[in-house]
This record gives C-alpha cells, structure tokens and sequence, in this order.
C-alpha cells in the first residue's frame, strides 16, 4: 500500500480559475495560508495545472539538488524563452553545460574587481548629478542606476551611445509582458510589444558584435572577451548565441538588483538604529573618494547584513518554478509527475524555528555569532544548487556600493512612510518610495 498522498489544496480555490487570482495578485497570502492550512507541503490549482510548493532548508535543497534530474527547469521558463530564446538555464541541458565555462568567465574574480570599478563610477556619477537638495522616487533611481551599471559592466563604458535611447524602454516591455500564467504566444498587445521590442534589442546588440569583430583590437570589453572563451566543447560562440547570451545577463542583471537595492535604502531608513551602526560603519572605513576595493568593501559587515535581510524580506525575484517529470517524494507526500513545484520565500524566509521574530527587520541575524544565515537552503532568494544566481555577488555588491556611497556622501530622510512591494512586473520592485537627501 502506497501511503504517499499528494499534497493538499490550500483554501480559496474558485471553480474553473483555482487559485490564479489570488497567485496574481497577492502570491506571498496564498502561500503563508498554504503553510498555515497544510504544513511545509502544500498545492494549489492554477486554471487546469497542479503546482505543488514546498518549505524549509532540506525541501528546497531536494528541489534544487534535483533539478536536470527528476525536475526540469528548462521548460517550465518557456514564458522567458519567449522573451529572449534558449540561454542560460532556459537552453536545453546539454547546451547550458556546454556554455557554462562561459558563465565562469564572465563572472570570475578578475572579472569582479572590472564591475566593481563600473559600480563605483556609475554610482558616483549618478550622486554627483543630484545636487545639494532634493526629493526622489529611489524605486525610479536604482532603476536607471542598475541599468547604467550593467551597461558599463557588461557592454563598455561608451555603452549610452552604443545602446542608444530606446534600449532600456524595449527592456521595459519585456519585463512588462513576464507572465507565467498565460500562454506567451497568445496574441495579446503585450505579447506584440514584447516581441517588436526583442527583435530592436536583438538588433542593437548585434551591431555592437558585429564592430567588434571588424576591429577588435580597437575595444576592451566582455564581448571581445568572449571571442577568444571557448565554451566546453572548444568551439566560439556564434554572433547569434553571444546576442542571445547577452539579453539574458542584463535583463538578469538589472531589475532584480534594482528591486533589492532600493529596498535596502527603503528599510534602513526605516531602522535608524541600525542605519546609525551602517552610517558609523561606512565612516569608520571609507573616504570620499577613495576606491572601494575588495579590502574596504569586506570591512562592511554591517552593509551586507543589511543586504541579506533585505534579500529575506524583500526578494526580488519570488518566482522558482519545476516542472515534475519523475514522481518526487518530499516527506510524506509525492508529487506526481506533470505537476509544477515551487519554493517559496513567502514560507521559507518566516519560519520561526530558524529566524528569531521573523517579521522582524533585524540583519544582524547573519552575522556569525547568531548564524541564522547558516544553512544558506533556508534562504531562496538567489536560488540554490547548480542553477544558483551566478550574478549574486555581483548584485550583493551593487547593492553595497549604492548603500555605501549614498550614506557615506548624503543624510537621507524616508518621506513616503510605507512602500509597498509592487508585483505583476518582471521583479518585485517597491512602488514610489520617495526620499529627500542633503549633502553632507
Ligand atoms: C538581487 C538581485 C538578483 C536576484 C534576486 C536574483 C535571483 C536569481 C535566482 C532566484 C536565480 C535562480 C532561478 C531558479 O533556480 O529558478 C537566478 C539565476 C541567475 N541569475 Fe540572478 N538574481 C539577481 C541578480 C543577478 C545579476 C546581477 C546577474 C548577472 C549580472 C544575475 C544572473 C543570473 C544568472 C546568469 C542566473 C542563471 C544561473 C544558472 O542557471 O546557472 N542575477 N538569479
């Protein structure tokens, strides 16, 4: 006798739709009712698909560890295939670990301290053009910030001019089309938009490939890079692969991080005891103008803890999707094959027993005399297992320069009390969080 059950329904299911409003709309509800109804395994109906969601460090390392095994990955994002074709994780197995050298290269050490500087000039530019006194929406600034950032880090310095005006608008409309539910061919204007604007991106990115390799001793840059990094099998990418390669790391690249780092300001300002520890921190540390190198950015223990908690509160991208191809066992439940599976930051970053007062904004929790950032699967944030962010450090230390030079140069003052997390686009932004800044 089989006494493995699938999971249970969580309440509020509607006949016909399921759950899909409510996962819409307000997707951290449905799972904490979820968790609270049925435990660390529950399910809920999207229209006519299962999707079954799991909770706590040994379950999501089950689901990552499994995944390219009794769990795919690849096709359950063919609502991102849409948007930018087969790269990264959403290409087929065998030509995601044939490109993965490649991944390394663009994210080594060496490579680090390159973003690092593009952090810092990009950043400093943007607090230079602020002038003495003002208000702003930061939800609006890291945005463009993020965006400037990974045009520098990724494409060259020269990247406003080679990218031109329209770049990131197209990039809005991607992300404005994201959608999981939906079939992504179905002729809907946000599908039409989407694709006009790929097909200008693809264009833009192409061109830019294509100078390149007419003269490329004239640039020093991550694509001429490329030329010469072999992918596992020993051949070059091709112009095509490289575009494709391309549209993926700066739509990973910006959005996410801009969501996170804007958060990180929003909740500091709302902690001023500890924004005062983060302040006292950057000053004992930093100096205007000095670089911030690897050294100084490792003596900001405060600024990454920060960091991590905003990425337990606030995780830009809640969305880690599987879809079952094997029976999978999580406890005493099996998901059946055909069901989608999910972790969930909802459940996972609240649980009481490894995060004193959960719903408490308090960062140092992970530092090490408290190590409740130990076991790093209770965290889902940047994912786990093979597929874990590659951009994660690039992000995190985004996020610190932004934080460190900001307060290191201005006091800052929240003046929209309670932002909101804004969903339904691309990544988990916060809605207009105005702040007002004077130099120092
Ligand atoms: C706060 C910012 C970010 C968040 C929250 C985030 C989140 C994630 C998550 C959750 C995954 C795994 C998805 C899954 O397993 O289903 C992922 C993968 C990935 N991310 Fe990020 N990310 C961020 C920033 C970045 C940046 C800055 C880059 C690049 C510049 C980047 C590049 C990637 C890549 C290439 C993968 C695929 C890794 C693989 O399949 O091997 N991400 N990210």
């Amino acid at each position: 006798m089989n006494l493995k059950n699938p999971p249970q329904f969580v309440s509020g299911g509607k006949p016909i739709i399921g759950h899909t409003l409510e996962f819409r709309q307000n997707l951290s509800r449905l799972d904490q009712r979820g968790h609270k109804e049925h435990g660390d395994v529950f399910a809920m109906k999207l229209m006519n698909q299962n999707m079954a969601v799991v909770t706590g460090a040994d379950y999501n390392k089950k689901f990552y560890l499994e995944t390219d095994k009794s769990l795919n990955i690849t096709d359950v994002y063919s609502f991102l295939k849409a948007s930018f074709g087969e790269v990264l994780f959403i290409a087929p197995h065998e030509e995601y670990m044939n490109q993965r050298p490649i991944l390394q290269a663009i994210f080594s050490r060496t490579k680090m301290a390159d973003y690092l500087q593009a952090m810092q000039v990009e950043v400093q530019a943007w607090l230079d053009g602020l002038g003495d006194e003002e208000e702003i929406d930061i939800s609006a600034e890291t945005l463009n910030l993020t965006q400037a950032v990974a045009g520098r880090a990724f494409i060259s310095p020269n990247y406003k001019a080679e990218l031109g005006e329209s770049f990131w608008q197209d990039y809005d409309a991607i992300s404005r089309s994201i959608d999981p539910v939906t079939p992504p061919n179905w002729p809907l204007p946000k599908f039409w938009r989407r694709d006009a604007a790929k097909q200008r991106i693809q264009k833009r990115l192409k061109q830019l490939i294509a100078k390149r390799r007419e003269n490329p001793d004239a640039y020093d840059d991550l694509i001429t890079q490329l030329f010469e990094q072999p992918k596992k099998d020993g051949q070059f990418m091709t112009d095509e692969e490289i575009t494709i390669l391309f549209m993926g790391l700066i739509f990973a690249g910006h959005e996410t991080t801009a969501g996170q780092a804007a958060w990180n300001i929003i909740l500091l300002l709302q902690h001023p005891d500890y924004l005062r520890q983060v302040q006292d921190e950057i000053g004992a540390n930093t100096e205007i103008g000095q670089p911030l190198d690897g050294r100084v950015m490792r003596s900001l223990q405060h600024v990454y803890w920060a960091i991590d908690e905003t990425a337990r509160l606030r995780p830009s991208a809640p969305m880690q999707l599987r879809i079952v191809e094997e029976p999978i066992e999580f406890g005493e439940h099996v998901i059946p094959s055909g069901w989608l599976l999910r972790v969930s930051s909802a459940t996972s970053h609240y649980q009481e027993e490894v995060f004193a007062n959960p719903e408490v904004y308090d960062p140092q929790r992970f530092s090490q005399a408290r190590g409740e950032g130990k076991n790093s699967f209770n965290l889902v944030s940047f994912g786990g297992g093979m597929h874990k962010c590659t951009g994660m450090n690039f992000a995190n230390n985004e996020m610190a320069v932004i934080t460190t030079l900001l307060f290191q140069q201005f006091d800052v003052e929240l003046i929209t009390p309670d932002p909101q997390v804004l969903t339904g686009v691309g990544a988990n932004r916060a809605t207009e969080a105005i702040i007002r800044y004077r130099k120092k």
